[in-house]
């Protein structure tokens, strides 16, 4: 329904004159097209008129100041809910003549849905800006370049320490490994050393118990005796593990490091095994035709006795600085396992023979980096560990 509503003094037909009281004033005049009936609005009507365009008038300014979707439901309740605003207002459509109420109706409603329709608005502003914030404040530069998680390595120690045990795997050896914490019966008295043998000074070695019964061990060697006790010949082994002396730190020298202790047990072992066992050894580390060298030497448990050398790779031996001017660099002891330390453990000496050789690591290891002092291996710098 359109209407037209006009207001001001009365000039119309003597009919529509309005009553007593009001006299001069009329209140509105409404047409109709398409019932093309005239009507007086009454002023109940215009009151109610008024009053929905107050409540939509207030509920939007207030719905501008909204900040959160919190607020915007609020307003939606105070205006819309069934205790609200709108709701009591309709509800005094009595008061109103039957012709009346629709008009009232249709203006209620177009409030009504502007009014929800701006809730709505608002709710989804409100939704947007917050979005907005929350990209712009997690927003990812994906053509940042990315951090590269750091990968950690193998020590130089196990890299060299890793060689060895391959190339021994490689020429049929089995790896054995023992206790740290050692009895002097096996550290020395099983291989062959003297009660009165300098080794066993307690100003070179560390001892656990008061009687001189228990120690850290100061070799490998007592692998030989504990892997002989366990197993019968035919034997091949390698033992690596960490060894202690009380040694004053300096670029040589620390008082825990690594050997590999070698043994060998069969029938018919001669020294020409040995040799060829470490020749072997010698080419694997410094390639094809390195030499060797076989110098006599003492061991209380392998007779013959030998060091063995290996001729410097740098200078061919003539005698540089990694070789001390020698032209030779010591690698390891040697020498064929003494009749005393296979009959101690029941080997019958007339069958049997063998071999044994220790190998220092960390000098081995120095040697095949090019590192000059033996700390370096233990401060764990990581400056250092990352050259590897
Ligand atoms: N155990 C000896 C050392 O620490 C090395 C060695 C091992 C010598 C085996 C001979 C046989 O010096």
């Amino acid at each position: 329904m359109n209407i037209h509503v006009k207001r001001g003094w009365y000039r119309g037909r003597p009919a529509f004159r309005p009553r007593l009281g009001r006299e001069g004033f009329f209140a509105v005049l409404a047409y109709c097209p398409r019932c093309h009936k005239d009507f007086l609005e009454t002023k109940e009507l215009q009151g109610m008129k008024e009053k929905l365009e107050h409540i939509r008038q207030e509920a939007l300014a207030a719905l501008a100041e909204t900040k959160a979707a919190a607020d915007v439901e609020t307003l939606r309740v105070k205006y819309l809910g069934k205790k609200g605003e709108l709701t009591a207002l309709l509800k005094q459509m009595g008061k109103l003549s039957p012709e009346e109420r629709p008009v009232i109706g249709q203006v209620a409603n177009e409030v009504r849905e502007a009014l929800s329709s701006a809730l709505e608005a608002r709710k989804q502003s409100i939704a947007d800006a917050l979005l907005n914030q929350r990209l712009a404040a997690e927003a990812v530069d994906v053509t940042i370049p990315g951090t590269r998680p750091d990968l950690g390595h193998k020590h130089p120690m196990s890299i060299a320490l890793d060689e060895l045990k391959e190339i021994f795997i490689g020429m049929g050896f089995q790896i054995a490994e023992g206790p740290e914490v050692e009895l002097a019966d096996y550290n020395f008295t099983k291989l062959n050393t003297l009660e009165n043998h300098p080794a066993r000074e307690w100003t070179d070695t560390f001892y656990i118990e008061e009687d001189s019964s228990l120690l850290l061990r100061t070799q490998t060697s007592p692998m030989q005796v504990r892997t002989m006790e366990r197993q019968k010949p035919p034997i091949r082994v390698i033992a690596p593990g960490r060894v202690y002396r009380k040694d004053e730190v300096d670029a040589t020298h620390s008082p825990m490091f690594h050997q590999v202790e070698g043994l060998v047990v069969d029938k018919g072992i001669t020294m020409a095994d040995l040799k060829g066992t470490l020749n072997a050894l010698v080419e694997a580390l410094y390639g094809k035709g390195s030499k060797t060298r076989f110098r006599p030497h003492h061991f209380p448990f392998t007779e013959p006795s030998c060091e063995v050398d290996v001729q410097c790779h740098a200078c061919g031996g003539e005698g540089c600085r990694i070789c001390k001017g020698e032209g030779w660099i010591e690698l390891l002891g040697a020498g064929m396992v003494h009749p005393k330390v296979l009959q101690g453990v029941g080997i019958d000496t007339d069958i049997y023979s063998g071999f044994a050789f220790g190998i220092g690591v960390e000098r081995m290891a120095m040697r095949r980096f090019n590192i000059t002092d033996l700390r370096l291996i233990f401060e764990n710098d990581l400056r250092f560990l990352s050259q590897f």
